[in-house]
């Protein structure tokens, strides 16, 4: 059965009775709110480990003072439902694998405060450079040394031979990829297809705070992305002509829509260092990603940042 640690010793004590040769574990990092892209990593998960653990935490660290952490949602209960139903549903030589889930507090993680690299506070953080600082850091400058801090504590606490990410967010798999091979982890880094819903908007605890009108016009991010990938697959080679195209449909939704949407950025980078590409080879895996606010000029919930991305391959 699935047992639910909120401290670190209490997890440590059942990861030390683990026979070691007979056990592999994967580690899917959570911020809770649990959807179907999340339990997708924790399906992936359990189909290559004996042990899957899930952990559950909403890391300050990575949300400026601006951003939305009072109103992310917070469902625990739900959560351990929804895993302990994949649990039972998984095939027969699978079932029963999420075995833990890893649910500290704030103190347990940062019982001296929470290292943001303000002058007054003192302590250890992670920074992946130049990484960090490209597309999503354009925006959210203090966001990916959060989340390297945070996933560098997990890793050392959970132990994992394997982790998995949602290509969702692929700047953190690039990232996290780079942080595992500079620190000398031995351990695999698996990335997982991004789950939909019916329309394509890309799943996302965040979609709580979209809702009607929101709701309808969010989906102008993918129909760009969409609309770019076309122009790749037409033949084009050139990226300024597909950024154009996936720019045109933002700019039209946003005129449709009264203003509703703006564009943060559109870039096709390399998944290596991010850098911007010009030409869009095949084969190179070259990455088409974009963010994009819903409600730009509103305030706090009423303002929704939305990313998503595409492999042209
Ligand atoms: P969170 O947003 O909860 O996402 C946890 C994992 O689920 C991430 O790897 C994310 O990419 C993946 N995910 C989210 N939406 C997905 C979707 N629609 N399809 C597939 N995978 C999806 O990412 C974080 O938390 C945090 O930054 C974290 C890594 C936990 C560090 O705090």
């Amino acid at each position: 059965t699935m047992q639910t640690h909120t401290t670190i010793s209490s997890y440590r004590a059942w990861r030390t009775s683990l026979p070691p040769s007979t056990t592999s574990v994967g580690v899917i990092p959570t911020m809770g709110a649990l959807h179907a892209g999340h339990i997708s990593l924790v399906r992936h998960a359990a189909l290559e480990n004996t042990h899957v653990v899930v952990t559950i935490f909403l890391n300050p660290a990575q949300f400026s003072p601006t951003e939305d952490l009072a109103a992310y949602p917070k469902t625990l209960p739900a959560d351990l439902a929804k895993l302990q139903a994949l649990n039972d549903s998984l095939p027969s030589d699978a079932k029963g694998r999420v075995s833990a889930v890893f649910a500290p507090t704030v103190g347990e993680m940062y019982p001296l405060g929470i290292p943001l690299n303000r002058s007054e506070q003192v302590g250890t953080f992670v920074e992946v450079v130049p990484l960090s600082a490209k597309l999503e850091g354009g925006t959210r400058p203090h966001f990916f040394r959060g989340v390297a801090t945070v996933c560098t504590k997990l890793f050392n606490i959970t132990a994992p031979d394997r982790v998995y990410f949602g290509q969702k967010d692929i700047q953190q798999t690039v990232i996290l990829r780079r942080l595992l091979a500079d620190l000398c982890y031995n351990v695999e880094l698996r990335v997982v297809p991004t789950e939909r819903e019916a329309d394509g908007l890309a799943m996302s605890s965040r979609n709580v705070f979209l809702e009607g009108r929101r709701r309808d016009v969010a989906i102008v991010l993918y129909k760009a992305l969409k609309a770019a990938e076309g122009v790749y697959l037409s033949g084009e080679g050139k990226a300024s002509e597909m950024l154009k195209v996936a720019r045109e449909v933002v700019e039209r939704g946003k005129v449709e829509s009264g203003g509703m949407v703006e564009l943060d950025y559109v870039s096709l980078n390399e998944g290596g260092l991010l850098e911007e590409v010009e030409v869009v080879e095949r084969g190179k895996g070259v990455i088409l990603s974009a963010a994009m606010w819903v409600n730009p000029t509103k305030e706090g919930e009423g303002r929704v940042r939305l990313i998503d991305n595409l492999i042209l391959d």
